[in-house]
């Protein structure tokens, strides 16, 4: 059960001197390598979904793998949405599995910038998931040159990032000193300065994008000044494309399998390589015993309906489905009728929450105040509500006890 709370994990590289690499995939073949590389080093390691690369692959199809590659793992994992668009953005991506969450509102003058932010704290904080946010700009396309999406650096400020820091309550901040999305015309000079003066600051782990292209002692730097998390993808992708041209030049290149065999090897070994340069290998032990282990709540209820025929329970119920599912932190709703007849009870809910936070932030939702009391609670009569924290298949006991007893 190697999924753990990412706000821990990168507190722990933060005060331990070391960055997690926080590796964007496109696709398993990118899972697999990413994965295997973590396990090679013992390294911990954030599975990395850009909301860019969604007309690629599709999301809801892909986060069950991640998902299982995350619980399967023996080493710590985060998964994380990578450059999201928006508020819905970040609200789905919990919902399919993402344990933080980045909004990137850095391009919008500093006021809207907060403004976004700020609403996305708010949500993801209740659904105990915490949030990167990103000051300044740092121009160009993951995996594309620099040069074909010319855009100005924006250098992020001290004083600025004080600001931001304080009215949004992000628990990591992207910065921009000089790095470029993809690959860059020339040598990248960062701004070590600034850096500095931002770390010392906010005192907060800082996120570098842009991660492909630094030289070792650039990596270092960085590292010694506060950054605990690499955005890297360009560099993967390249080793990738390499491999394809090569399968192609060799026989290999008549088939598809032919055309991509091979490929989780070179993404794992340049992941492999990040992590030793970055100082995560080895770190995975440290890691499981010191942060929270990612653990969901299932919140059943169970209930019989009074006053209202079957067709009418059904609509109540067909409606709270819907309006349930979209509760922030909600990562499913199930709901059923007894195979028995005559039983106690003859309907049940069984609502997954991401973490125990939704338990509070869901019971005091407005959709759901509304749905109880104008809709659920006046037609139940006698009902038993229990928040069960479960565990994975393969785990043999509960640690972080929630367990919480209501009859209401
Ligand atoms: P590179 O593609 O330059 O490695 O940057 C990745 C990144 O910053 C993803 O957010």
């Amino acid at each position: 059960m190697p999924l753990v709370d990412m706000k821990d994990m990168l507190n722990h590289a933060y005060h331990h001197g070391y960055a997690i690499g926080a590796f964007d995939l496109v696709s398993l073949d990118f899972l697999h390598g990413i994965i295997t590389a973590a396990e090679r080093t013992r390294a911990p390691v954030i599975l990395s979904l850009a909301e860019s690369h969604f007309e690629y692959f599709d999301f809801e199809l892909v986060m069950p793998a991640v998902e299982t590659a995350a619980k399967r793992a023996s080493v710590p994992v985060a998964i994380h949405l990578d450059h999201g668009a928006s508020l819905a953005s970040a609200v789905t991506a919990i919902s399919h599995g993402c344990n933080g969450v980045m909004v990137d509102a850095s391009h919008e003058p500093l006021s809207n910038n907060i403004q976004s932010t700020r609403a996305v704290v708010d949500m993801a904080h209740a659904c105990g998931v915490p949030v990167e946010g990103e000051l300044g700009y740092v121009p160009g396309v993951e995996g594309e040159d620099a040069e074909r999406h010319p855009g100005e650096v924006a250098y992020t400020t001290a004083e600025e990032a004080r600001t931001y820091g304080d009215q949004t309550g992000v628990d990591f901040l992207a910065i921009s000193i000089g790095t470029v999305h993809g690959h860059m015309k020339g040598k990248p000079k960062l701004d070590f300065r600034r850096l500095k003066q931002i770390n010392e600051t906010l005192d907060i782990p800082l996120v570098i994008h842009g991660g492909t292209g630094l030289s070792d002692d650039q990596y270092r730097q960085l590292i010694a000044n506060g950054v605990a998390k690499i955005n890297y993808y360009t560099a993967l992708s390249d080793a990738a494309a390499k491999k394809i041209n090569e399968n192609t030049a060799a026989d290999a290149g008549s088939s598809y399998t032919g055309l991509v065999k091979d490929i989780r090897t070179v993404v794992a070994a340049e992941a492999e390589r990040c992590m030793h340069l970055w100082g995560a290998a080895g770190r995975a032990d440290e890691v499981l015993s010191n942060c929270r282990p990612w653990m969901p709540v299932e919140h059943l209820i169970i209930y019989n309906v009074h006053g209202i025929g079957k067709a009418d329970a059904e609509a109540m119920i067909a409606e709270g489905r819907q309006v349930l599912a979209a509760i922030p932190g909600v990562r499913e709703v199930f709901t059923g009728e007894s195979v028995q007849n005559n039983t106690k009870y003859r309907y049940t809910w069984l609502v997954r929450f991401c973490h125990p936070a939704v338990i509070d932030s869901y019971r005091e939702h407005p959709d759901h105040v509304a749905f109880a009391n104008n809709q659920f609670r006046p037609v139940a009569g006698e009902r038993i509500s229990i928040d069960y924290q479960t565990v994975a298949p393969g785990t043999s006991h509960i640690e972080h006890s929630i367990n919480r007893e209501a009859i209401q």
